[in-house]
């Protein structure tokens, strides 16, 4: 699978929506605290890994594929240079998601993720949701973008559980507005609906991406 993602990768490097925050990052910006720690999980070329740090968060980028780490880290340190500004603290760490994360309890204030969370079959998906519960503070905020049951592209390819299929060479989960807050259920929803959009599926009609806001509950 990890040949799958550096493949992708190296497709996506140069196109301009890989050098510019996504929709969702900022859209979602306003329901974040105003600083603190930021935890972007499968966050690929890093756009908005930067454009988190550049809004004043101690960014932690995160991806289970090294050379796109190692792209995101160059990509900022650019970003910044070209802006004449030193990069404010930024970490680049190898996070599996579907591992337990390397991080202690409690750690930090925001977990972001813009389309990795929708890779795993549900016993995975649940861990994942109750790790990014167990990294966050008390009070922490969790912000994410997945693929939804009315893309074009659901119900195609094996079906290996329910919202569940095996296409174009991945694994990948569509979810219903439903399924969001069933898997982020110990999350007080301030945003919960499928009006999402990305830069890159606009021309091919997906309009209605999953977006997820939450307030970790106590
Ligand atoms: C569709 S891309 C999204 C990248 C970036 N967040 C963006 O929106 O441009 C999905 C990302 O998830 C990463 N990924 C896939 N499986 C993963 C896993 N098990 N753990 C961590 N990251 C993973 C991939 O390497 C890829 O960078």
């Amino acid at each position: 699978m990890s040949d799958y993602w550096e493949e992708l990768h190296k497709r996506y490097d140069g196109l301009d929506w890989t050098e510019k925050p996504s929709i969702f990052a900022e859209e979602i910006v306003e329901y974040l605290p105003k600083n603190g720690t930021l935890l972007d999980l499968g966050a690929g070329q890093g756009q908005d890994s930067v454009y988190f740090a550049q809004a004043g968060f101690a960014v932690f980028s995160t991806d289970i594929e090294v050379g796109i780490i190692e792209r995101a880290d160059e990509y900022s340190k650019e970003f910044f240079g070209k802006l004449d500004k030193p990069r404010p603290g930024m970490r680049f760490q190898v996070v599996d998601l579907q591992k337990k994360f390397p991080f202690e309890e409690n750690t930090f204030n925001i977990v972001y993720s813009h389309l990795a969370l929708h890779y795993f079959n549900k016993e995975s998906t649940e861990k994942l949701f109750s790790e990014i519960y167990r990294v966050l503070k008390p009070g922490g905020v969790l912000a994410f973008l997945v693929n939804s049951v009315s893309d074009p592209e659901f119900n195609t390819g094996k079906k290996l559980e329910e919202g569940y299929f095996d296409t174009e060479g991945t694994h990948k989960r569509y979810f219903s507005v439903k399924d969001a807050k069933y898997f982020a259920k110990n999350f007080d929803v301030i945003l919960c609906d499928d009006q999402g959009e990305t830069y890159k599926d606009q021309d091919k009609g997906v309009h209605n991406l999953i977006r997820f806001v939450g307030k970790k509950l106590e």
